[in-house]
């Protein structure tokens, strides 16, 4: 939607759970504000805080050195509180209080419905994608998951190790929400033998027939990556350990694939999409999200892009189903 004016004075926040790459973000969105002249105010614990007017002006000291940090700066939270009508009331407020006019909003898919709800009161709001489930429809990353894939790798290939020496059968939990990006990215990058997701039905009796295939043409190992959407893996594991007979051990790789310093990608992702939040607002845009199509980064409104499905991978899974038979 397109507002017909600029904002002078601007906010950004982090909000859900955080992903490797927002600090490059809120750089990027307060540089970029500044060399604009804009005035860029940090809100502290996402929508929490900014209830309780926890804000700050930033400036291009208060984001230096921030660029390679995991986690977010600004803190964050999930807010039930603003899910209601008079705390998003108390918010408005403290954004008029201090005459933000513009609001950039870090986070996924509950964040933005947040932040449509403040554009329907006057405030104009952009959204990016920073999570590590790779799970918004509209993009075709967000930031984040590609550091917790690469966090993923790092953990299958150590446990491969272990898991070679002992002869043993290892699942990995991962996580994901209701997603499995994270589980069959890095389970084909990773050569699982098996990558059990919420997107597609497994067959446990398939899944123990593989492994017996496996262990018949003298593969003495093998790794098998769970997402979180699917179920727990300590029950797979026991199913596996009852049906077989055999030494397995689980791993839960649980919130260590939310730290870490960002990627590369998600660096150079998060910095371009902080930037072309800037520039939205810049040109009047209100209640739109950030999405990366191909190369390119486009503007899409909220319902629009939360309305879309989210394309799921389907031929890549099946390549890794194949590469691993
Ligand atoms: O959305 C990111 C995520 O890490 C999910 O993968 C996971 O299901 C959830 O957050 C965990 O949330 P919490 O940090 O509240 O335990």
């Amino acid at each position: 939607m397109d507002t017909g004016h600029a904002v002078r004075r601007i906010g950004v926040l982090t909000s859900g759970g955080d992903a490797p790459g927002m600090n490059a973000a809120i750089r990027a969105v307060v540089r970029k504000g500044v060399f604009h002249g804009l005035e860029v105010f940090g809100i502290q614990h996402g929508y929490a805080g900014l209830i309780r007017g926890e804000m700050a002006r930033m400036d291009l000291n208060s984001v230096a050195d921030i660029i390679q940090r995991g986690g977010t700066k600004l803190f964050t939270a999930r807010s039930e509180e603003f899910k209601t009508p008079a705390g998003r009331a108390k918010a408005i407020e403290q954004l008029q209080k201090v005459g933000i006019e513009g609001l950039v909003v870090i986070g996924g898919d509950g964040s933005f419905r947040g932040a449509q709800e403040l554009s329907h009161h006057g405030v104009r709001t952009v959204g990016i994608p920073g999570t590590i489930d790779n799970d918004i429809p509209g993009t075709d990353y967000t930031i984040g998951f590609d550091t917790a894939v690469n966090t993923v790798i790092d953990a299958i290939d150590k446990i491969r190790d272990t898991a070679t020496s002992h002869e043993r059968t290892y699942v990995i939990e991962v996580m994901g929400r209701n997603a499995g990006d994270i589980a069959m990215i890095s389970g084909l990058a990773g050569g699982a033998e098996s990558i059990l997701i919420p997107e597609s039905h497994f067959d446990m009796e398939l899944v123990l027939e593989k492994l017996r295939r496996g262990l018949e043409r003298g593969k003495r190992h093998s790794i098998i990556l769970v997402a979180e959407g699917v179920g727990k893996g300590m029950k797979i594991g026991e199913r596996i350990r009852q049906e077989t007979g055999w030494e397995v051990r689980v791993t839960v790789l649980g919130h260590l694939q939310r730290g870490g310093s960002p990627t590369v990608f998600d660096r150079v992702l998060a910095s371009r999409m902080g930037a072309y939040a800037v520039d939205l607002l810049r040109t009047g845009k209100n209640n739109v999200v950030i999405g990366l199509q191909g190369k390119k980064l486009v503007a899409l409104g909220v319902d629009e892009a939360l309305s879309m499905k989210r394309e799921f991978d389907m031929p890549l899974y099946e390549l890794a189903g194949i590469l691993s038979i």
